[in-house]
């Protein structure tokens, strides 16, 4: 027989492949066996696997790395994490532990840095880059920060207004980034991001309101595309014009040392992904240095914010398939124990996709399905996959439940949900687990939430 599930993987992707295997017909999530999870916690079930996390920092340096030994790059890379992805404590503290530095969107993330500097999980050398167009008490937040001894904070300017905020500094000194507003992808709703400065008044905002403070110094160009980093010709073209930028700031600002290049390294969210990351970043690395060498400026250290690659390979949630509805000759649901709108809201959202996997019956026949959410709102479904337009799983046959899990799904998909909140027809947020290993290389399982409590909600509500 070959229309079994597991024939229909391996037919179409490389599998087993990093993250994922099947053993005796139950899926494993980096050898995890997920149904004896399942069994001992039950569903619907958060994970977050912390190994991944520390994994994908590794990855990350040592492609950068490598590319600079083949271009000969003389600059330093900064490997930042974008805390937006993921504020949970646990994924800081991983983050930190391998020598990630920080990059802030507002200003609780400071409240937060001041936190991880108390519990002695930070010094004051750590890297801060504050991005985001900033209300008042970031920048206060900001100005502390740098008044209290944190020698690496970056605030990057989004605009031009915000330098006035920085001019009660005191004897304090500021190294500034300027974040450039890039061009958006031609299907995007504006030409221009709304975030950072224009091109053509970066120069002499430099040399009207910051070269003339001598408390001042620019220290970083910022350049971040939103559809990510991409081996397209917007997305060189792009890059070219912040070198543009940036080699002429350099002539007039030799303080000027740093270009920050942002997030937006993909993850996969398909068995068939084929990023060829190590490819794409030589290209970054090559093109910095040919144009810094052409233009006659020394090549720039490297910074990167990665929030997605981050984090995102090491989230999953599974669902338990309650029931199965057939509403016409052709449309199947399997109905699932709790909400995507409410748990993976960038599903309903922004149409992203996930990895999507049954955790067994990997030996029954398949059959195509729609996954349906618990709550009324016609949005909360999922029916299509990056390469096939489709959702496949396995057909029952009443011997066992079936579980379904979404793989990578640990950036945003918590912050934008609002974690522990009320959610949409009072959908409970699920059980949370993070598994860790000790140094022995161990596996530690420990649930960080259980699954939300009625009582909870009616507190949250008002009504107790
Ligand atoms: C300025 C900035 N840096 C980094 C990131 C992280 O992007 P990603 O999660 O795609 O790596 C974002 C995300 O919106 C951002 O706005």
């Amino acid at each position: 027989m070959r229309n079994r599930y597991i024939d229909l993987i391996k037919q179409t992707y490389y599998f087993p492949q990093d993250g994922f295997n099947v053993v005796d017909n139950y899926l494993q999530f980096h050898n995890i066996n997920l149904k004896e999870l399942i069994d001992e916690y039950g569903t619907p079930l958060k994970i977050s696997y912390l190994p991944k996390i520390a994994n994908n920092i590794e990855r990350a340096r040592k492609w950068f790395h490598d590319a600079f030994e083949n271009v000969g790059y003389n600059g330093n890379y900064h490997y930042c994490y974008c805390t937006k992805s993921s504020h949970f404590s646990f994924v800081m503290e991983e983050v930190l532990r391998n020598g990630a530095h920080l990059e802030t969107s507002s200003g609780y993330d400071i409240d937060l840095i001041r936190h991880l500097h108390q519990k002695g999980l930070i010094n004051k050398k750590i890297r801060v880059i504050c991005n985001g167009y900033k209300p008042k008490n970031y920048i206060e937040k900001i100005k502390k920060l740098i008044h209290d001894g944190f020698k690496n904070v970056i605030p990057v300017m989004d605009n031009m207004d915000e330098l006035s905020s920085y001019l009660d500094i005191g004897n304090d000194e500021i190294g500034f980034g300027l974040r450039i507003a890039t061009e958006e992808e031609p299907n995007y709703q504006f030409y221009t991001s709304r975030l950072g400065i224009r091109y053509e008044d970066i120069i002499p905002f430099y040399v009207e309101k910051i070269k003339p403070n001598p408390q001042f110094h620019l220290r970083m160009l910022h350049f971040f595309i939103d559809s990510g980093i991409k081996d397209t010709a917007y997305y060189w073209n792009e890059l070219m014009k912040c070198l543009n930028v940036y080699a002429e700031l350099k002539k007039l600002s030799p303080g000027l040392a740093a270009i920050n290049i942002g997030g937006g390294l993909p993850i996969r969210t398909s068995l068939g992904n084929r990023f060829d990351y190590a490819y794409v970043i030589e290209e970054v690395v090559t093109k910095i240095a040919n144009f810094c060498d052409e233009a006659g400026v020394e090549h720039p250290n490297i910074y990167t914010e990665f929030g997605n690659f981050t984090v995102g390979e090491s989230g999953a949630v599974i669902f338990e398939v309650i029931g199965e509805k057939k509403q016409n000759d052709s449309e199947l649901w399997y109905m699932i124990d709790g909400s995507l709108m409410t748990t993976l809201p960038d599903v309903w959202g922004m149409n992203q996709r996930f990895i999507l996997l049954p955790i067994n019956n990997w030996h029954h026949e398949y059959h195509r399905t729609n996954i349906g959410g618990l709550s009324c709102d016609v949005g909360d479904y999922y029916n299509s996959e990056v390469d096939i337009n489709q959702v496949y799983m396995p057909k029952t046959d009443g011997t066992e439940s079936q579980y379904i899990g979404f793989f990578h799904t640990g950036a945003y998909q918590d912050s934008i949900s609002g974690y522990g909140g009320t959610k949409h027809c009072l959908i409970p947020a699920p059980k949370h687990l993070v598994i860790s290993t000790n140094d022995l290389g161990e596996t530690k399982h420990e649930l960080f939430a259980d699954q939300q409590q009625p009582d909870e909600m009616l507190r949250i509500l008002g009504y107790k």
